[in-house]
């Protein structure tokens, strides 16, 4: 069995073993600075909102995890957030990876409202697991810096 490198480890043997230039595989997004500055306020956000979110599905409290997935990931979070004005300075590639995220998260809180009628967290964590998914595709693809 080849060794197995956490991605982590693998860009920094990578870049140890190609020189920086070759080891960055994300592609650079051009953003005027101000909508870069609101982008990653946004994305502080994001991962503030999984961690309530995965404390909520802990603690029983379905219903409120699933308003705050929709409201701050989900398909009302990208209107919220200016997803609109944003995208057009997308490559069509990241613009598909956020609104997969956003439709992900919408179905997050379905799973969430289910758990409360059947008790039953598996939707829901698949939810979770899924926007999850859609932060990794976008960060190994697109940077701003
Ligand atoms: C459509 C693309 C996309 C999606 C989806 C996305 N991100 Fe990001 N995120 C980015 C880019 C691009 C950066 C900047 C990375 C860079 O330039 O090095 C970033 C940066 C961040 C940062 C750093 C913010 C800072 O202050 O520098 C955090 C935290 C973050 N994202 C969290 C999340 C979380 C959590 C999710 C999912 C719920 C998510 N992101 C989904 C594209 C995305």
């Amino acid at each position: 069995m080849p060794p197995k490198f956490s991605p982590a480890a693998a860009a920094l043997l990578a870049a140890v073993l190609l020189g920086p230039a070759q080891a960055e595989p994300r592609q650079h997004v051009e953003l005027p600075p101000p909508m870069r500055e609101h982008m990653l306020a946004n994305m502080r956000d994001h991962l503030a909102a999984i961690e309530t979110i995965s404390r909520l599905l802990a603690e029983g409290r379905y219903g409120e995890a699933a308003d705050t997935a929709e409201s701050r990931l989900g398909m009302s979070a990208m209107a919220a957030h200016g997803g609109h004005h944003m995208a057009p300075h997308m490559p069509e590639g990241m613009r598909a990876i956020g609104s997969a995220m956003h439709r992900a998260a919408s179905r997050l809180a379905v799973g969430a409202r289910d758990a409360e009628v059947r008790g039953d967290l598996a939707g829901a964590l698949t939810g979770l697991a899924d926007v999850m998914q859609q932060c990794v595709a976008c960060h190994a693809a697109y940077r701003v810096h």
